[in-house]
């Protein structure tokens, strides 16, 4: 059976290193069983080799963004190659956040893509409209494709404790999977708490949850793991 993927997208926060291992320790003394989860951590950058230093075995680590070029002068920036260095297992992309504020095309969304692939990462892709898929995946060979987690996130539920009707969901993701196949691994993000958290396995189909607010709960964020297994 395919693994239900869990993922916590911190975002800006927490505001200090130490509560950024606090809230980690919260989280893995409540987790018990993930058998049949793939529980993902992306803390901001700055955090990264600390959660990663601190995080049990059950907890897998992920970024939140990436550059796609290697080395030389790109100022501020995080290649793929460093996050496998300090053990990201994930790295999200193209998170409607990044695509508004900071301008991020398909076009560069598609270099990052290639990036995490060439370093044997699995990229996190977040869409909100189908018809950004085939733009981001251009020129990605087939056999890679597959290892391309689609997160879709409509941007009007993200954050706003708005979430999408399942059935709604439900729609937009056998859509990805007309794109990309019927087992194509895709998950739902946009306002997931412990309430809704199981219609969107259950009834919308979807293969996990990429959860903001809620990831920096612990009980919440524990309960929603608790749920899936
Ligand atoms: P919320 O769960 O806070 O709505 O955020 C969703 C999100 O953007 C996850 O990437």
């Amino acid at each position: 059976m395919n693994k239900i993927f869990i993922v916590g997208n911190w975002k800006m926060n927490p505001q200090t290193s130490r509560e950024a291992i606090h809230l980690l320790s919260s989280i893995k003394t409540r987790i018990e069983n993930t058998k049949k989860v793939e529980v993902v951590i992306c803390p901001p950058f700055v955090y990264l080799a600390g959660i990663g230093k601190k995080k049990s075995a059950k907890i897998r680590l992920g970024s939140q963004d990436c550059f796609w070029e290697e080395k030389v002068a790109f100022t501020g920036e995080v290649s793929s190659l460093m996050l496998k260095d300090l053990g990201c297992s994930y790295v999200i992309v193209g998170h409607s956040e990044r695509r508004k504020y900071f301008h991020e095309s398909d076009t560069m969304i598609n270099k990052k893509l290639k990036s995490v692939l060439g370093q044997g990462l699995r990229p996190i892709l977040c869409i909100d409209k189908v018809s950004q898929i085939k733009k981001d995946i251009k020129g990605i060979p087939e056999k890679k494709v597959k290892k391309i987690i689609l997160a879709y996130e409509p941007i009007w539920a993200i954050g706003t404790g708005k979430a999408c009707s399942f059935k709604q969901a439900k729609k937009f993701n056998l859509s990805i999977k007309r794109v990309l196949g019927k087992n194509h691994p895709v998950l739902y993000g946009g306002s997931v708490s412990s309430q809704n958290a199981l219609g969107y396995i259950k009834e919308a189909q979807f293969q996990g949850l990429l959860i903001g607010g809620a990831s920096l709960k612990p009980k919440e964020f524990v309960k929603v793991i608790e749920l899936m297994a």
